[in-house]
């Protein structure tokens, strides 16, 4: 028989309908017929402001994968875990240890969890799933765990740091992207992409033998891509002829420029409250 699975914009950057808030960070509902799962959390407790008004329940929730750990997805670790007190945490090993943002003056900025969050995930402790490798989340949604970093043309590198002072760079090997097969190929959750867009994709595929991927939503972090990585990345994508496109958070407003140019009709918006529904 037929399932159907509903993913529902919980928390993004941007926002068009009355009632509903956005904020820079980033959260996914999924539901799966009866069952449910967050991906990402935002950076406060905004999705439960969010999932009221748009009569989303999270207390059956059984998981909160978070795609990394930098606070615009982890901030609402603990206001999730209220909501939806029976959900396992499924992370990677990497994402509770400390981060920061490179600045100009030499001075890192914390961007990795706040206490509260890494609080609540240390209390977790028996009900937290560690993700390194590729993980099943639910019957047949699955979490990346590490990304192979095979491209040259994807710099996966950024002002991302593991100590205040900008001295150990920050690998992000935490960030992973949520993935689950329908009856048109693969819908791929991203938070970030951190790991790069194409690396994520090329690697769910060597994951799935080769599924065609019907369509990408989340975070593809092209902010401060060169115009040689956007090419290789809009030919891959249209290499892997993907379906539905819904870029969002970190995409950067310039990537979003050139996405929406180069696949106008397969392009929709990530914002607040956007959902899609998919059959498996
Ligand atoms: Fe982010
Ligand atoms: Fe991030």
């Amino acid at each position: 028989m037929k399932e159907t699975i509903v993913v529902t914009t919980l928390v993004e950057n941007s926002v068009h309908a009355r009632g509903l808030l956005a904020e820079h960070g980033l959260a996914f509902h999924l539901q799966a017929g009866p069952r449910s799962l967050l991906f990402d959390t935002g950076q406060s407790d905004l999705l439960l402001h969010n999932a009221l008004k748009l009569r989303i329940s999270l207390a059956n929730a059984e998981a909160i994968v978070l795609s990394h750990g930098h606070s615009d997805h982890t901030g609402g670790v603990d206001a999730a875990r209220q909501a939806a007190p029976k959900a396992r945490f499924f992370l990677h090993p990497a994402a509770p240890s400390p981060k920061f943002a490179g600045s100009p003056d030499g001075t890192g900025r914390p961007i990795g969890m706040d206490a509260a969050s890494a609080e609540t995930i240390c209390k977790a402790a028996k009900r937290i799933v560690w993700t390194a490798t590729r993980t099943e989340v639910m019957e047949g949604i699955f979490v990346t765990g590490e990304i192979p970093r095979q491209n040259a043309f994807e710099d996966t590198g950024g002002p991302f740091f593991r100590d205040e002072a900008g001295a150990q760079p920050d690998p992000l090997l935490d960030d992973q992207a949520l993935f689950f097969d329908t009856a048109d190929g693969l819908v791929v959750l991203l938070g970030c992409a951190h790991s790069g867009v194409v690396n994520t994709l090329e690697y769910i595929q060597h994951l799935t033998g080769s599924r065609p991927i019907h369509a990408i939503l989340g975070g593809l972090h092209l902010l401060t891509a060169t115009p040689e990585r956007m090419e290789k990345t809009l030919a891959a994508f249209r290499r892997l002829d993907i379906q539905r496109l819904a870029p969002g958070h970190c995409t950067g407003l310039p990537a979003l420029a050139q996405l929406w140019t180069a696949f106008p009709a397969r392009c929709s918006s990530c914002a607040v409250g956007a959902s899609w529904v998919f059959q498996r």
